[in-house]
């Protein structure tokens, strides 16, 4: 079975894709794109693989964490180290208060594409195409910079290659490196509560390690932390191009990043998304929303993961906190009665989006909890494992969900909203997020 080349991927039909205006102009950047570096190595998705496998099972809690949508000016060092920073303290707090093995994947480093629900934007009786992504076109509200634009794809892979070797610098570098608990929290301690919590548990973490050292632990042990990029495959052109035939196994990657999902506007069975996924070798995700019917879910799987292979195929379940609790069950029985081996992961936010009376687009953090209370007791009384959490977040201190422990209202959006997409969780909000998951965790082991 040779490998579906972009016509035949198009054939099939595939939701969500911009409308280029200048055909010359794509073939050009897919030939730039198909002998472009790789991001990621084959190795690297197989040991991604295996961790996601250890989820599976029930043996590990996965966090996957990051902007909705990434954006080319949002590429600094600055902002890549918050991100990365409030992602390693969510995992501390997991890992310690748990007690259970935490696989840390960033929504970045490709995060750039949109689906979206309408095709346009209409503002003050002007009406232009929806933006996409900075992978499409710009989120600027004129005519020129709505225009779908293939040279963009080519600035993904730009951005994405320096975000990831930030990362790698910062991993590298020691800035992940479990002595480094206190550092991470410096700027915070003293003005949130959550933060003075995070403290008191990293100090209990330096006795621990204090302990390992003296009983003969190596403190290299420390040092390095494993760490993947994921993004939605969204335009089929980046994702076919990026794909490459691994000269170990003769399997094709897509070497774009090392978790790739398919979205809940892109799930369709036989179309391109679900053909081109099921044709790669990484780990991969399908988004399932309230509209998934069991019977669904078996399709996907039979679709996606035909070998029942463990961690490579992950469920992520973004019902809203009004429909998780009957929404759910079916597929989790079905699912496990056909005796498949899936990761189940909640993303409690893209069920729980609503606009505030200020226009905003929101969500609430009660809601965003209770969400992930339901589906932590829907696989409790499964007997299914609860695998982990999918969330929109940043490490900076934006206003863009309302509620959380600082009770952020709807009047306080305003002050500092810089999502180009959905709302995410800020920093204090992230933190609070992990400490009540940690909860969860502890009770269901
Ligand atoms: C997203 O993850 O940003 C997204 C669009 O999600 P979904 O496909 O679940 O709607
Ligand atoms: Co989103």
């Amino acid at each position: 079975m040779s490998f579906p080349d972009l016509a035949s991927l198009h054939a099939l039909g595939a939701a969500q894709q911009p409308t280029y205006p200048d055909q010359g102009a794509v073939d050009a950047v897919v030939a730039e794109l198909t002998t472009a570096r790789p991001l990621v190595f084959p190795a690297e998705c197989d040991e991604l693989t295996d961790k996601l496998a250890a989820v599976a099972r029930g043996e590990s809690f996965l966090l996957q964490g990051g902007d909705c949508a990434e954006t080319f000016a949002g590429v600094t060092a600055d902002n890549t180290r918050n991100k990365l920073r409030v992602l390693l303290q969510m995992a501390v707090v997991l890992t310690y208060a748990a007690s259970v093995p935490v696989v840390k994947l960033g929504r970045l480093a490709g995060q750039y594409a949109k689906p979206r629900s309408s095709d346009n934007e209409t503002r003050d009786g002007v009406t232009l195409p929806a933006y996409r992504g900075d992978a499409v076109n710009g989120f600027d509200f004129t005519e020129a910079s709505r225009v779908p634009d293939p040279a963009r794809l080519l600035e993904v892979h730009r951005t994405s290659a320096a975000t990831l070797s930030m990362i790698r610098a910062f991993i590298n570098g020691g800035y992940a490196d479990l002595r480094q608990v206190h550092t991470w929290n410096t700027d915070f301690v003293a003005s949130s509560p959550a933060g003075q919590r995070y403290e008191a548990l990293a100090h209990e973490i330096d006795r621990a390690m204090a302990f390992m050292t003296a009983i003969g632990a190596d403190p290299d042990e420390f040092h390095s932390v494993d760490f993947h990029i994921s993004h939605e495959a969204l335009v089929l052109e980046y994702e076919h191009a990026m794909t490459r035939i691994d000269a170990r196994s003769q399997g094709h990657y897509d070497l774009s990043g090392h978790f790739l999902w398919i979205g809940e506007r892109t799930r369709q069975l036989d179309k391109a998304h679900v053909e081109l996924l099921s044709r790669v070798r990484n780990p991969i995700g399908v988004k399932l929303g309230p509209t998934t019917s069991a019977d669904d879910a078996l399709a996907l799987a039979a679709a996606l993961n035909p070998d029942n292979v463990p961690g490579r195929l992950t469920f992520i379940t973004r019902f809203g906190a009004g429909r998780i609790r009957e929404g759910l069950p079916p597929l989790v029985e079905k699912v496990s009665a056909a005796g498949l081996q899936v990761a189940w992961v909640c993303d409690p936010m893209h069920g729980n989006t609503f606009e505030a009376s200020s226009g905003y687009k929101t969500r609430r953090f009660d809601d965003v909890i209770e969400e992930v209370q339901g589906f932590f007791d829907v696989h409790h009384q499964a007997g299914t494992w609860p695998g982990g959490v999918h969330v929109e977040l940043t490490g900076d201190d934006v206003t863009e969900c309302v509620g959380g422990g600082e009770e952020l209202a709807e009047v306080d959006l305003g002050n500092r909203y810089e999502s180009v997409c959905d709302p995410r969780l800020n920093r204090v909000q992230s933190l609070e997020l992990a400490f009540l998951v940690a909860e969860m965790l502890r009770r269901s082991r």
